[in-house]
């Protein structure tokens, strides 16, 4: 007999990292359980998964304290470059084998229609989660980068913002403090030494069993100006598919290379979120030895996470435990000889 669900279901993170000051968690917790709360307020409202996750995602955008929209950690140049995507999983509905499908949706299991949108190096947009979402919807393409997406964006009707609009004094002074002490990032190899804190993602699932992830960033401290991430590709920083959903944080370098979200998620076929979760990292850390974290849920509502950093912050609601926050410890870190 198949186990009873527990939906709707939804995780979030605000990123995995260094430990951040102190004074600034409670802050950091209160905005986590804010975002959270709007999500599963839609969620239990019988509202989709992608609303869910998009609201969540943009609530913590807004948010000064997180890596992500208005916060968003500056580039090696000063300037904000901020990084997004979204993926959705749909069961088939009639209206969808009418004919809505087009050629950036397609089946991955004979129930399920996908699709994705990202943005990659926008600077004028507040929330480029809603960018990324507009891009899924409304363009004839998945990945969309600087001026062009801004173009794109003014188009579907999203208002620019001045590049500035998007500094806060405490990123600036992070930066100022940076520049000062080392100089900026320029070999790959210092790349993967530093990690930054807050990038935000989430993942859920609503009662009608649809699958949504999303992810934002500003990126890694340090960062060229340029340099794309892994919260803008698909099946890297985010992938949601019949089985599941996935977002990650931490360095985007070593994300991409694993490709961490799309084998995390297909790997939910043979096993649980938290273990899933737990080999996802543990595989990450074997192949690249750099820190990051992931978020996952299966389709039954289940959740996993795990990270290997200093320190990863998550929220979670399910009916059974309602919202919860944790500030996660790290697994192991050591490397397979
Ligand atoms: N994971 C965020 C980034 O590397 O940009």
């Amino acid at each position: 007999m198949a186990r009873a669900r527990n939906l709707p279901a939804l995780v979030v993170h605000g990123g995995a990292g260094n430990a951040g000051p102190g004074a600034e968690r409670p802050e950091r917790r209160r905005g986590m359980m804010a975002a959270i709360r709007l999500g599963a307020n839609i969620l239990r409202a019988k509202g989709s998964a992608l609303e869910a996750v998009v609201a969540t995602v943009t609530a913590l955008e807004d948010h000064p304290l997180f890596n992500a929209g208005y916060g968003s950690l500056l580039n090696s140049e000063g300037n904000v470059e901020m990084d997004a995507s979204v993926m959705f999983a749909e069961p088939f509905s009639d209206s969808t084998r009418r004919g809505k499908r087009s050629d950036r949706t397609h089946s991955h299991d004979a129930d399920y229609t996908v699709s994705a949108g990202a943005v990659a190096v926008v600077s004028r947009v507040r929330n480029p989660i809603m960018l990324a979402r507009a891009v899924m919807e409304n363009s004839p393409h998945i990945l969309m980068a600087g001026p062009g997406a801004e173009n794109f964006a003014r188009k579907a009707g999203i208002r620019l913002v001045r590049p500035e609009e998007m500094v806060t004094e405490r990123a600036r002074e992070r930066w100022r403090a940076r520049k000062q002490q080392a100089g900026m990032l320029e070999s790959q190899a210092a790349a993967r030494a530093a990690i930054g804190h807050g990038t935000v993602g989430a993942v859920a699932v609503d009662l009608h069993g649809a699958i949504a992830a999303a992810t934002s960033t500003g990126g890694v401290p340090g960062k060229l100006f340029g340099r794309v991430g892994d919260s803008a590709l698909i099946g890297a920083g985010t992938f949601a598919h019949a089985f599941g959903a996935a977002s990650a944080t931490g360095q985007g370098e070593a994300i991409i290379l694993t490709a961490l979200c799309r084998e995390a998620v297909l790997s939910l076929a043979d096993g649980a979120p938290q273990a899933v979760a737990r080999a996802a990292i543990a595989e990450m850390i074997d192949a690249t030895g750099a820190e990051a974290g992931i978020i996952l849920i299966d389709r039954r509502g289940r959740i996993g996470y795990a990270h290997n950093a200093a320190s990863m912050q998550v929220a979670r609601y399910d009916p059974a435990g309602g919202v919860q926050h944790l500030w996660l410890a790290p697994i192991a870190t050591a490397r397979r000889p």
